[in-house]
């Protein structure tokens, strides 16, 4: 029933539109704009941006994103940890968010490795509250700090897998480098308890650090501490990294040569 009233209902509206348009192109045109309206009209949703936002509890968002990350993994943790007492802070719109959409990205996205998945979601929470340009910096200074510290630093009270005493500088935030050298010198495999509570101390600074930047930003105090893009001017390739990691960490001697460059 309701899939026909629809269909009416589009027509009806289609129709009206048509009779606006001339041209055969604004005919396809309109019609998606129909539909778009449809909804538009039923719902009443509005999309804002950015949404709003109010100081945090830095050992709290720590606290709640080291507890998340056993059962959530590292993206929806960050996700978690932040928008949760937001949620409590400010309700809507965050009560209406799922914190499962971030599931997805842990392990690099699904087990691939790529970029840390607290990194994924650092980024969407940013742009969502701070906007689209400061939202950028933030990312970007996470992505620095990510890379260019030793790395677990939180220490919870009690731990809730294992003892570690592993810290390791990544010098990247892809997953794979950063998991696999903390590996390296802890001695431990992937599916251990060890490695397990790194990424979740490590989740847990992520968090911090964000919430650090996001508090200095809601005061009117956030300075970028990095230029945007500042590496991939100076090498000419996406990922170049030359102030973290070097070419020839993965390259050897043989460090190819950028076309353009
Ligand atoms: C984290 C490891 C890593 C780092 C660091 C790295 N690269 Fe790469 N790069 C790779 C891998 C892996 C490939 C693919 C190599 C292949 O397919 O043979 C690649 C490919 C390239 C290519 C494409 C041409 C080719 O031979 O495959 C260029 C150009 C390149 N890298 C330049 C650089 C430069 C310049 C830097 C430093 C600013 C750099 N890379 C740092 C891992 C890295």
């Amino acid at each position: 029933m309701l899939g026909k009233e629809r269909r009416q209902e589009e027509k009806k509206i289609s129709r009206r539109e048509l009779i606006r348009g001339s041209s055969k192109l604004a005919v396809g045109a309109t019609i998606v704009t129909a539909g778009g309206l449809l909804l538009g009209s039923k719902t009443e949703a509005k999309a804002t941006y950015p949404w709003p936002y109010k100081k945090l509890d830095i050992d709290e968002v720590g606290k709640i994103a080291y507890e998340t990350y056993f059962p959530k993994f590292c993206s929806q943790t960050i996700a978690t940890s932040i928008f949760g007492p937001l949620r409590e802070k400010i309700g809507k719109p965050y009560t209406t968010f799922p914190l499962e959409a971030f599931f997805w990205a842990h392990g690099g996205i699904e087990g691939w490795g790529t970029v840390c998945g607290t990194l994924i979601a650092v980024g969407f929470v940013s742009s969502l509250i701070a906007g689209e340009k400061d939202g950028r910096n933030i990312i970007n200074d996470v992505m620095y700090w990510y890379s260019d510290n030793y790395i677990p630093i939180y220490k919870p009270k009690e731990p809730i897998k294992a003892s570690i005493k592993s810290t390791t500088k990544s010098g990247t935030p892809i997953c794979h480098i950063s998991v696999g050298k903390w590996m390296e010198k802890e001695g431990v495999g992937f599916f251990t308890p060890q490695r397990n509570e790194r990424c979740a101390r490590l989740s847990a600074d992520i968090a911090m650090q964000t919430t650090r930047l996001l508090n200095a930003w809601a005061d009117g105090k956030y300075k970028p501490a990095h230029e945007l893009l500042a590496d991939l001017k100076q090498t000419g390739i996406t990922g170049g990294t030359p102030f973290l990691l070097s070419c020839g960490e993965c390259h050897g001697r043989n460090i190819p040569k950028v076309p353009g460059k």
